[in-house]
């Protein structure tokens, strides 16, 4: 058992960050973050690739920072996430503002000022294009629009973003009208735009790239670039399958080159990726704090110090992630990636909240699921994989008035990097007001 490893980690830098930080913590990988950034940069294309990190993912600044030095921009979901970007030095041509709202007041002279800089702002409805096309058209600035082409796919139907279930975009058949109303007013759609979905599945990825390409071809004589947005499948267990983002590559390269023999438009690819970069380089540490038992018809509990306030995801959508329980001495006692773990007994992991959905192991309609892991004490630690997009960005944490956990990135030289202190409780309290006498 003494070789199996943490993921991409070593066991012993688990341990390492656990002792220096507390737990629970968030762990993420900087060689695997770079190595998806470079996979991403090198997706085959016909005519040239942009690629945006959507940082909904995980917003932490060392991390756009790191996405950005490979050489990837900005897919920011609002205005803040513009800040954000700003503040980790990110220029605003970089960043593409994809939001369901358009800022207004002094936010709106803000905007304004990034997109004289160059920010891209991607319409995505009717009304956001009525009010940013007087000062784009004034200004030149740049523009995209965001399409929904009525058919999508997600992971769940929570994830996906291009049906009529869905409200991100333009719809098809607004499409004549939206694009009628930017020539009126003397706009330039520099870019097409779609995200049809979050860890759909590849296919309907793919044929979302003819189903584009005619869009672009009816809809957008003047347009340059096509985004794809993001959405690429991930696995995160090991029985699950990612999309070969390489085949899409190809296979968008091919219609890509195929759409300009036709029209003799030589349209750059662009693409969004946040999960692809960023899920399977992080991990969250917890420490196991107490075993229950639900009596004979029951379950063996191992609760852990950062359950649902850390990944909210299998509440959310009854995701799976991976688990690795580690001794406090640094030995893993078992791995879902190692096929001896099937002859473990079922055992659910739950979360410090008061809530019986915080566990780590639910199905999609919210019962636990008993999984095959190592028996641990308390004090020992179970590390949840998968975890580096959508949980330290996007969970309950302050729930049951828990502290936001610290995030550490491990460097390529081996060294830890504190990226984000735990939160304190003076943090949590510090806007509320006593009542007044
Ligand atoms: N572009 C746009 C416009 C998006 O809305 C999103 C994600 C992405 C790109 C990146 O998609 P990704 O490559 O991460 O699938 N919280 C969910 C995912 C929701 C993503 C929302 N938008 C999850 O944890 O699976």
């Amino acid at each position: 058992m003494g070789t199996l490893m943490v993921g991409s980690l070593g066991p012993a830098v688990v341990v390492q960050a656990a002792r220096q930080y507390g737990t629970p913590l968030y762990l993420y990988d900087e060689r695997t973050i770079v190595e998806r950034c470079r996979n991403v940069l090198a997706m085959p294309n016909a005519f040239g690739l942009h690629a945006g990190y959507a940082m909904k993912a995980n917003a932490n600044r060392a991390i756009v920072q790191l996405v950005a030095r490979e050489g990837i921009g900005i897919d920011a979901s609002s205005l803040n996430e513009v800040r954000r970007a700003r503040m980790a030095g990110i220029a605003s041509r970089r960043i593409v503002l994809t939001t369901q709202e358009v800022p207004e007041g002094a936010d709106r002279s803000e905007l304004e000022t990034l997109m004289s800089e160059g920010l891209l702002y991607n319409a995505c409805s009717l009304r956001q294009l009525h009010l940013v096309a007087e000062f784009a058209a004034r200004t030149r600035a740049r523009l995209s629009m965001r399409v929904n082409p009525g058919v999508g796919s997600g992971e769940t139907v929570t994830r996906n973003t291009g049906d009529n279930y869905s409200s991100f975009g333009i719809h098809m058949t607004q499409l004549a009208e939206a694009t009628s109303q930017a020539r009126k007013r003397g706009l330039t759609i520099e870019q097409v735009h779609v995200h049809i979905g979050s860890g759909g599945d590849p296919a309907v990825w793919q044929s979302n790239v003819d189903r584009m390409l005619a869009i672009t071809e009816q809809y957008f004589p003047s347009a340059r670039t096509l985004n794809l947005g993001g959405g690429f499948k991930e696995a995160r267990m090991p029985e699950e399958i990612a999309a070969d983002v390489q085949a899409l590559g190809h296979y968008a390269e091919r219609r890509f080159r195929q759409f300009a023999e036709r029209t003799g438009r030589r349209l750059v690819m662009a693409v969004e990726p946040g999960t692809y970069v960023m899920a399977n380089s992080g991990y969250l540490v917890t420490s196991v704090i107490d075993k229950k038992w639900s009596g004979p018809e029951g379950f063996e509990f191992l609760v852990v110090n950062g359950g649902m306030e850390c990944n909210t995801r299998p509440a959310l959508y009854g995701s799976r992630h991976p688990f690795y329980v580690v001794s406090a001495n640094g030995s893993v006692l078992s791995s879902d990636f190692d096929p001896a773990v099937k002859q473990q007994p079922g055992r659910v992991v739950a979360g410090r909240c008061c809530e019986s959905g915080d566990s780590q192991t639910l199905d999609a309609e919210g019962h636990v699921v008993p999984r095959p892991m190592a028996d641990p004490s308390v004090g020992d630690y179970v590390v949840i994989g998968g975890v580096g997009a959508y949980c330290a960005s996007m969970s309950v944490f302050n729930y049951n008035s828990h502290r936001q956990a610290p995030e550490v990135l491990l460097r390529e030289d081996g060294s830890l990097q504190l990226i984000r202190r735990r939160q304190t409780l003076e943090q949590i309290t510090a806007n509320e007001f006593a009542l007044d006498e």
